[in-house]
């Protein structure tokens, strides 16, 4: 990149950890939350079986946890600190009513559990907070918002930003998103699950 060339159109994503200091007590909450909820949850249980194969995930079933748990309600309060520094990076002009989280919901997933490639309509700002990652599962993947009109590109070199990149998953971390940002989580093979919840924000 020279000084003729200009970068236009950026996709901005937010990576950052939840809370600075001592989070592994909240998040143990957390934690316990979503495996209780698992085991209370019967109509998400048996959604799962049918949408989630393999893995258990409140979406259908018990989507609004904020405003069901104290624990998730702080989680809200939490997130909405983040959820206000990246509307300000994207430069949003939010006159008139807030950005509020309108979903949030636990996602488990165990071995070869995979969650296909989707993006969350009728939404302003998506993200994920991570409550447990075990070493050697993958991140989220995010796909090039442009993919579809790449007719007759060339191929980059490796070292190139190519049309895929996968943002790491760790416990205590939050990512956010712009909600048309397609992304989707490919399975792991470790023995213990992957637990994280997702959350929509929305501004209409
Ligand atoms: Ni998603």
């Amino acid at each position: 990149m020279n000084q003729r060339t200009r970068k236009l159109f950026p996709t901005l994503v937010y990576c950052a950890p939840l809370v600075r200091g001592r989070w592994r007590p909240f998040n143990e909450r957390l934690l316990h939350e979503c495996r209780r909820l698992r085991i209370d949850d019967g109509a998400g249980r048996a959604w799962s079986a049918e949408n989630y194969p393999g893995g258990y995930t409140s979406y259908s079933s018990a989507s609004r946890m904020h405003r069901v748990s104290p624990t998730f309600a702080e989680l809200e309060r939490r997130i909405s600190v983040h959820v206000k520094a990246y509307a300000r990076a994207l430069e949003y002009d939010l006159k008139g009513r807030p950005l509020t989280m309108t979903d949030c919901w636990v996602n488990i997933m165990p071995r070869h559990v995979v969650h296909g490639l989707h993006l969350h309509p009728l939404s302003t700002i998506s993200g994920t907070y991570y409550v447990q990652v075990p070493r050697g599962c993958p991140g989220i993947k995010v796909e090039d918002p442009r993919l579809d009109r790449f007719m007759a590109a060339p191929p980059r070199r490796a070292r190139a930003s190519r049309h895929w990149v996968e943002l790491p998953a760790k416990a205590g971390q939050l990512i956010l998103f712009e909600s048309w940002l397609r992304h989707e989580v490919m399975p792991h093979q470790q023995a213990a699950e992957r637990i994280s919840i997702s959350f929509n924000y929305g501004w209409f």
